[in-house]
């Protein structure tokens, strides 16, 4: 197959969760702009439609629709609209994610299970309810936001222990899952981004600024575009033999 028709989204349907703000938002544009109908979803309605009216602007569909990844129901929900409008669900994205920050010895249970089940248990449950819309179609992509931090441990400036543990518990999910559905013929992968500016890392990147600078061999962050190409990349037919990998898009921080 020819290379540009490898990576050609158009008619695709894409659920990305958290597709409102940050990372999601962009991996949810370069989505758009290789022709892939968008279903935006996350807590908050209104940035979802937001997001959806200025991406129907590159000539595709979306659907923006309210949804807490950590509620079941609310996930069903999301499949069936999703399926009712578009026929089909070709690719998910579970980037929906959030992070406390406290010392371990201070990290108090509701916390720790409020990253948990946002960033582990959403992303099983929300693989769950596609995959088996997936399984009758025979075919589909789903990309797990894992994070550097679940890879290995962080210097004290970075407190997040519930955040480690359920990234590196997405990275086994997303290894564990290839190995089960790829008789399905649906690739699952996980994308490993280091530090990018948005609403969940602006604090730490303001404080650390320097400090992380020096641990990047690229020497600047990441910026609103530097995801586009590992989402589309996993999305698309070009990674159709590509399953249970994890794509560290870091500037070189785990060199
Ligand atoms: N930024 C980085 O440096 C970095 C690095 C590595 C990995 N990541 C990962 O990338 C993903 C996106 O992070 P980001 O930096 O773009 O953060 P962000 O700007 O804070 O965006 C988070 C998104 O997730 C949604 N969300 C949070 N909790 C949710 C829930 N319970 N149910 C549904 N949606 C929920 C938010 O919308 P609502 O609040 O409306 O629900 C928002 O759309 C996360 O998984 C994060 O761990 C980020």
């Amino acid at each position: 197959m020819n290379t540009k028709k490898l990576f050609d989204l158009s008619g695709r349907v894409a659920i990305i969760t958290g597709g409102s703000i940050g990372l999601g938002r962009q991996m949810a544009e370069g989505l758009a702009e290789m022709g892939a109908n968008l279903v935006l979803c996350a807590r908050k309605k209104e940035r979802c439609e937001q997001a959806a009216e200025e991406l129907k602007q590159l000539g595709v569909k979306t659907l923006a629709l309210a949804c807490d990844v950590k509620d079941l129901d609310q996930i069903r929900d999301v499949v069936q609209q999703a399926a009712s409008e578009f026929g089909r669900i070709d690719v998910l994205i579970n980037n929906a994610g959030t992070a406390w920050g406290a010392p371990v010895e201070e990290m108090r249970l509701e916390h720790w299970n409020k990253v948990i089940e946002t960033n582990l248990t959403g992303t099983f449950l929300f693989s769950q309810a596609v995959g088996r819309f997936m399984v009758r179609q025979r075919r589909g992509k789903i990309i797990n936001m894992a994070s550097v931090a679940g890879m290995r441990g962080a210097p004290a400036e970075f407190q997040a222990i519930g955040y480690h543990a359920s990234k590196g518990g997405v990275i086994a999910f997303t290894k564990d899952l290839a190995c089960k559905w790829g008789i399905h013929n649906i690739q699952v992968n996980a994308i490993a981004p280091g530090w990018f500016p948005t609403r969940m890392s602006e604090v730490m990147i303001e404080r650390n600024r320097d400090a992380f600078l020096k641990k990047i061999p690229l020497g600047r962050f990441g910026s609103d575009h530097d995801l586009k190409g590992a989402a589309v990349f996993l999305a698309s037919d070009a990674s159709n033999f590509v399953t249970g990998h994890v794509l560290v898009v870091d500037g070189g921080q785990t060199a």
